[in-house]
């Protein structure tokens, strides 16, 4: 089979990766994909918007399958626009991506379903967002309505702080118009599962499950990034994971089914296990990144097949191996603010051993020099029978590359 991966990053790289380990599959294909990904798939440059363009190239390729990676395009609408060229795709319509698009529409969605989730308020003035405060116990949380790339959520100790969030987000308009409402709700205490299926909106299957790590320094400090590393699988108690299936992922998947929602894709439950059960922090629509770094090699089987039937509507059963993976981020300088583009790699990026390897999450190659062009710059990778030998293989993995002012955390997967 022919196969298109859309997308860019560490988390692109990585549903290439799987690809080129299924039988199925003859050819990959990207867009835009990088410098790192077409070391593995042909990248072409399309512009999705273009729809005379785009029926032009999946015309010309004919392909059996595309995956969508990012969610911008799952809110623009781009699963839709493939389909209506008769192209399977996994990923779900525009309406159902609004899931992640609209935290507002995510929100009603979970209340009619009766899912758990924290107490909130819609807010889209200053004054209002202090007065809805006095309903709610600090730290306050205050979350832009729509996609921030991870900078839309704002948790305040204090009221002043509250205020100056506020004033950000509507005041001075810092995410821009999609931001112009936002929820403020209940902080939730405990530890974040993320839980990924795979859905056609009728039946699921569970990914393996794993943690993400958000903070940008180690102990959990400094800014909320787009996750600096990930361990996984996860094993819970049989008594939570029955909870989080029954209260929480049939009746999502029951209530898209209900509302008429096209998904054929990865829905991804971010969960916070609280000392009173689980409760869903968020939806995205979309693997996660790097949570999708951990899960891909963990398949006991073929995912070009897996994708394949899902972007018709039909739902493969999958078995998982019995091994631990790791991913550890290695972030550019500046990062997650103002992250420094253009800085040399030194080291080898081809380095690998039969238990780890880099994948590209923000690279370049310029006059045969590879360099930073992201955010999140490289993906060290790591497996093993044991959590310590995964981690042990990816921070040796790490330890092959590096540039000034690299940021990567050292705690990785040590909490749990
Ligand atoms: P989100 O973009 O919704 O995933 O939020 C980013 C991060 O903020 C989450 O991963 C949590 O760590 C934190 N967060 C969001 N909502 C809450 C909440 N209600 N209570 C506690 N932490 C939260
Ligand atoms: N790693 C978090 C996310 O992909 O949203």
């Amino acid at each position: 089979m022919r196969f298109l991966v859309l997308g860019q990053g560490g988390r692109e790289h990585a549903i290439v990766r799987a690809l080129k380990f299924s039988p199925s599959v003859t050819e990959i294909h990207a867009s835009p994909g990088s410098d790192g990904i077409s070391q593995e798939a042909i990248c072409h440059k399309i512009d999705l918007n273009d729809e005379k363009a785009l029926a032009e190239f999946v015309k010309r390729y004919q392909f059996d399958c595309v995956v969508v990676g990012p969610e911008a395009y799952l809110v623009a609408g781009v699963s839709d626009r493939l389909r209506a060229l008769g192209v399977p795709t996994v990923g779900p319509s525009q309406a159902a991506a609004q899931l992640e698009g609209s935290k507002i529409f995510a929100k009603e969605f979970m209340v009619q379903a009766g899912i758990p989730t924290a107490a909130f308020e819609v807010v889209d003035n200053v004054a209002d967002t202090l007065r809805a405060a006095q309903k709610f116990t600090p730290p306050y949380v205050l979350k832009a309505d729509g996609l921030a790339a991870g900078k839309g959520v704002f948790l305040c100790p204090t009221l002043p702080e509250l205020k100056a969030a506020a004033e950000a987000l509507f005041e001075k308009k810092a995410l821009g118009q999609a931001c112009a409402r936002a929820l403020l709700e209940q902080f939730q205490p405990g530890y974040e599962i993320s839980y990924l299926i795979l859905t056609n909106g009728e039946g699921h299957e569970v990914l393996p499950l794993s943690q993400d790590h958000k903070r940008l320094r180690d102990g959990d400090e400094g800014p909320n990034t787009g996750g600096m590393g990930v361990v996984g699988p996860l094993h819970i108690d049989e008594a939570l994971r029955r909870q989080i299936e029954e209260k929480i992922v049939q009746p999502s998947v029951r209530h898209l089914g209900g509302s008429g929602l096209l998904y054929r894709g990865v829905l991804y439950i971010g969960l916070m296990i609280t000392p009173s059960g689980p409760t869903v922090i968020e939806y995205n629509a979309r693997f996660g990144d790097p949570e999708a770094q951990v899960i891909l090699p963990l398949l006991d089987g073929d995912w070009g097949y897996v994708f394949a039937k899902l972007a018709r509507g039909e739902m493969t059963e999958m078995k998982w191996k019995n091994l631990q993976m790791a991913c550890v981020v290695m972030a550019a300088a500046g990062y997650p603010e103002n992250p420094e583009k253009g800085v040399a790699i030194e080291g080898d990026l081809g380095a690998q051993t039969p238990s780890s390897y880099f994948l590209h999450a923000g690279t370049a190659k310029t006059g045969g020099q590879w360099v930073c062009d992201g955010g999140r710059v490289l993906n060290a990778v790591g497996m093993g029978t044991s959590r310590a030998d995964a981690l042990k293989a990816a921070y040796g993995q790490a330890r092959q590359a590096t540039w000034r002012g690299m940021r990567m955390r050292s705690d990785i997967g040590a909490k749990i």
